[in-house]
C-alpha cells in the first residue's frame, strides 16, 4: 500500500519524506491557498522533495482549458500527476491525458458509479473522499469497499484507489483491510499511525531495566 501526504506544507512534507514513508503527495486548491505560496513554485519544490507522483489540480471547468492548464503543470516536473474534478469535462480531459501516457488523479469522487466512469476514462487514480462522506452521515469506507469490488470484477480497469479525505488512524486501518491501493494522509494523521501507549510504556520499562545493568552497547 502506498502512502501519500495530503498537504501543501513544504516543511511537513520534507519531515515526513525523511521517514521514508512517503510515496507521493496530493494537493488541492484549498491546501495551496492555505500555504500562501505561488502554486507552480510550490509544486516544483514538492516534486524535488518527493520522487513519487505529486497531484496538482486544474481549476478550469471545460476540458480544453483543463488540458491547457495540465500542460503548464506537466512542464514543471516529470512526477506531476494532473488532478481533475469528477465532471464530464474532467473525464474528457482524463481520456486525452491518459492517451498521452500522463497520470491523472480524478478527485471529488463520492459514488461507485463515478469511480467506474473515472476508470473507464483511463484515470491512474480515483480519489473517493471518505471523511466528507462520513461528515454527512454516509459510509465513506463502504464506498471504498464497493469500488474495490467493482474494480476487481473487471481486471482491465487499472485505476488505483486513492483513499482521500482521511481523518483518522481508523480510516487508514479500514482502508488497508479493504485493500485500497493508496491513502493520502494529512501529516498529523500519518504521524499518529505509530502511536500506541503500550509501546511508550514498554520502551520506558526496557530502558529503566537496561540502566540497572550498567552496560552500554556501543
Ligand atoms: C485529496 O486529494 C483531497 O484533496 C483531500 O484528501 C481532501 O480532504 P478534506 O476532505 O479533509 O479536505
Amino acid at each position: 500500500m502506498q502512502f501519500f501526504v495530503d498537504s501543501a506544507d513544504l516543511q511537513a512534507i520534507k519531515d515526513l519524506a525523511d521517514t521514508g514513508m512517503v510515496d507521493g503527495v496530493t494537493t488541492n486548491p484549498s491546501l495551496v491557498a492555505k500555504s500562501g505560496q505561488d502554486f507552480k513554485t510550490l509544486i516544483a519544490e514538492i516534486c524535488d522533495l518527493v520522487p513519487g507522483p505529486v497531484s496538482a489540480e486544474v481549476t478550469a471547468l471545460d476540458a480544453d482549458a483543463m488540458l491547457k492548464e495540465a500542460d503548464e503543470l506537466l512542464a514543471i516536473a516529470e512526477n506531476v500527476c494532473i488532478k481533475v474534478p469528477l465532471t464530464w469535462d474532467g473525464l474528457k480531459a482524463t481520456r486525452s491525458l491518459a492517451d498521452r501516457g500522463k497520470k491523472v488523479n480524478v478527485t471529488l469522487c463520492f459514488s461507485a458509479n463515478q469511480a467506474l466512469l473515472a476508470a473507464k476514462a483511463g484515470a491512474a487514480y480515483i480519489s473517493p473522499f471518505v471523511g466528507r462522506l462520513d461528515d454527512i452521515g454516509a459510509d465513506g469506507m463502504g464506498l471504498i469497499s464497493d469500488i474495490r469490488q467493482i474494480y476487481d470484477n473487471y481486471p482491465d480497469l487499472e485505476t488505483e484507489i486513492l483513499v482521500a479525505s482521511v481523518r483518522s488512524p481508523e480510516h487508514m486501518r479500514a482502508a488497508a483491510l479493504i485493500g485500497a491501493d493508496v491513502a493520502t494522509l494529512p501529516p498529523e494523521v500519518l504521524r499518529s499511525l505509530i502511536a500506541h501507549p503500550l509501546t511508550d510504556k514498554g520502551l520506558e520499562a526496557f530502558l529503566a531495566d537496561w540502566k540497572k545493568t550498567g552496560q552500554s552497547i556501543a
